[in-house]
């Protein structure tokens, strides 16, 4: 058995590698003059894991060419952020199901499928594959202890409630969520919620940071109430068009994501859980 990623996962590629105590696939990726992807790997194995987070267009592209090398051996596929994965319902008529298209397309060639906090469980029937979807709850609650005394977790709406209630095991620490109302992609509303705030380190946690409205908002009610220090984790850091800055100017005192997208913040690392993950899949 042998591990390959994409130039997307990189480093969690050769994390899994090194926790299976399994080879790692050399990959190297270019581009034609035209634009068009180009990747030629190494020897590969009859058994491979791919990993590649589809965190965009190009992502998606270096996935399927990665898992079309491999077409000759039993493949399974990590898929660490699933990208498209919110557009899993037809908001207005004429959209496409976009998590669908995404999961029909990556299904092609492998055996059984493992991604990581996805967005939501749902989308995994359109793989029609086995699959396994774990959390990193758990690891991301242990890096909060090795920060925090006692923190107060919060999700920023009752959707993240649960994910912020397996981060708050870690500590047996209080927790709760926020009502948010989404008015378009950039743009969220936070009702303010009178939660025992004051004076306390809060800690607001969700699966994605995309835009980072969700938590700049949040964090504005929570100063407004008297938050000692606000800080963000999440699992997938997406932080689009200067999301990251727009945290730290919302006076935001650290953010944290997971190596599912590998960022500077990355502190948190999926290879365990799915190295775990992988003997059920
Ligand atoms: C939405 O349901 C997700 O769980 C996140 O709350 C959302 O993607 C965050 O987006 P943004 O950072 O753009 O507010």
């Amino acid at each position: 058995m042998k591990v390959i990623s994409t130039e997307y996962s990189q480093i969690l590629g050769a994390r899994i590698s090194q926790r299976l105590g399994v080879g790692l696939v050399d990959v190297r990726f270019s581009k034609f003059p035209d634009g068009e992807l180009y990747l030629r790997t190494g020897a590969i194995d009859e058994e491979m894991i791919v990993v590649g987070s589809v965190t965009g267009s190009d992502a998606l592209v270096q996935l399927l060419l990665l898992i079309d090398a491999c077409s000759e051996s039993e493949n399974r596929l990590v898929i660490p952020y699933m990208g498209y994965a919110r557009q899993d319902k037809q908001f207005k008529p004429g959209e496409p199901l976009s998590a669908r298209a995404i999961a029909q397309a990556v299904a092609n060639g492998v055996r059984c499928i493992c991604t990581v906090n996805i967005h939501d469980e749902d989308v995994m029937r359109h793989f029609g594959l086995p699959t396994v979807n774990v959390s990193l709850g758990k690891d991301i609650g242990a890096y909060l202890k090795s920060e925090f005394s006692n923190p107060i977790i919060l999700a920023p709406d009752d959707g993240a409630r649960y994910f912020a209630e397996k981060i708050a095991e870690s500590g047996n620490w209080e927790f709760d969520h926020l009502e948010k109302t989404r008015i378009s992609g950039e743009l969220v509303r936070m009702d303010p919620k009178n939660l025992r705030t004051a004076g306390r380190d809060v800690v607001i946690v969700d699966d994605i940071i995309s835009t980072g409205g969700t938590i700049a908002a949040a964090a504005v009610m929570l100063y407004e109430q008297g938050a000692k220090s606000v800080h963000a984790a999440c699992v997938h850091g997406v932080f689009t068009g200067g999301a990251y800055t727009h945290l730290a100017a919302a006076g935001i005192k650290s953010v944290i994501c997971s190596d599912t997208i590998e960022r500077a913040c990355s502190e948190v690392s999926a290879a365990g859980i799915v190295s775990k993950a992988l003997s059920e899949c």
